[in-house]
């Protein structure tokens, strides 16, 4: 797969599965602007390799100018973009914990708004062969008590993604990817990386018989960029280890329901 000084533009960049395909992007020869609100991470990974190959921008995606001031930094720059990857997001917890207004529409400027907005504002800029990946979850499909802001979000990045794949249909291919559980321990702050230590039970409960890491999604998103996926759009790609397609029954897989208990 060639990505050699293709322009990426990668949110959330500087911890965990943004780290990682920021990491994968350089080591394939793209270029890389980051745009995070970690600056201690993002100026150490800068450091890591160059900013001449990495441009880190601090910066609340949430907020309208920063946007505005880090696309016109990207066009100045670079001059168009071949990648974008929009895989910053959070939570605020939902219902049972009173997520208020403020915290839920917070959750969908970064999680929703942004993707759009950055869209919008390289709309004119994407070079042919262009690619947008949208970074949703597993949630986006199905649920645990008190995640509301942040599913909701999730919801919202997947219908965005085929929204814009017809929008854009010709010019740039849009693709998702719904990660299942990804341990970022081993991509987190400026340290060491730290070996991520699971149960048994957390490992054989997936289908693939292991936790997933940001390797496993760093890679779907080169794939999903490069020319080899160029029949590919307006999908949205489970890489969970199977957790999604495992169905349970009280008294399947040892496990038991007991209502409002967790066992
Ligand atoms: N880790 C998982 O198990 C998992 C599972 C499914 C989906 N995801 C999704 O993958 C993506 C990355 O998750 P992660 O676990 O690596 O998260 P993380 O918290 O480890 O890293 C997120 C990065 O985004 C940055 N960020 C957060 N809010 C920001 C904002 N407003 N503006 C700019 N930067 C901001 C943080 O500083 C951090 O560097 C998210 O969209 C998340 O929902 C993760």
């Amino acid at each position: 797969m060639n990505h050699q000084n293709k322009v990426s533009v990668v949110t959330g960049g500087a911890n965990g599965i943004g780290r990682c395909i920021t990491e994968e992007l350089l080591k394939a020869g793209a270029l890389v602007a980051c745009i995070d609100t970690d600056l201690e991470a993002g100026r150490w990974l800068e450091g890591r390799y160059g900013a001449e190959r990495l441009f880190f921008y601090q910066g609340d995606i949430a907020e309208r100018p920063v946007l505005d001031a880090f696309t016109t930094e990207v066009i100045r720059r670079f001059g168009h973009v071949d990648y974008l990857i929009n895989n910053a997001c959070i939570s605020k917890k939902g219902l049972l914990s009173e997520c208020g207004y403020e915290d839920f529409e917070y959750v969908q400027r970064i999680g929703v708004t942004a993707p759009y907005y950055l869209t919008l504002r390289f709309k004119e800029h994407f070079a042919t062969g262009a690619s947008i990946v949208n970074i949703s979850s597993s949630r986006e499909r199905m649920s645990q008590a008190d995640t509301e802001s942040y599913t909701a979000a999730k919801g919202g990045i997947g219908a965005l993604t085929r929204g814009l794949s017809v929008s854009l249909a010709g010019k740039v291919r849009v693709n998702a990817i719904s990660p299942g559980w990804i341990d970022t321990t081993a991509y987190q702050g400026t340290g060491e990386a730290v070996a991520p230590v699971h149960s048994e039970q957390d490992r054989l409960q997936h289908p693939a018989g292991r936790v997933g890491t940001p390797p496993d999604i760093a890679a779907m998103v080169l794939f999903l960029c490069s020319d080899a996926a160029g029949f590919i759009t307006g999908e949205n790609i489970n890489v969970d280890g199977g957790m999604g397609k495992l169905m349970i029954y009280n008294g399947d897989e040892g496990w038991t329901f007991e209502p409002g208990g967790k066992s």
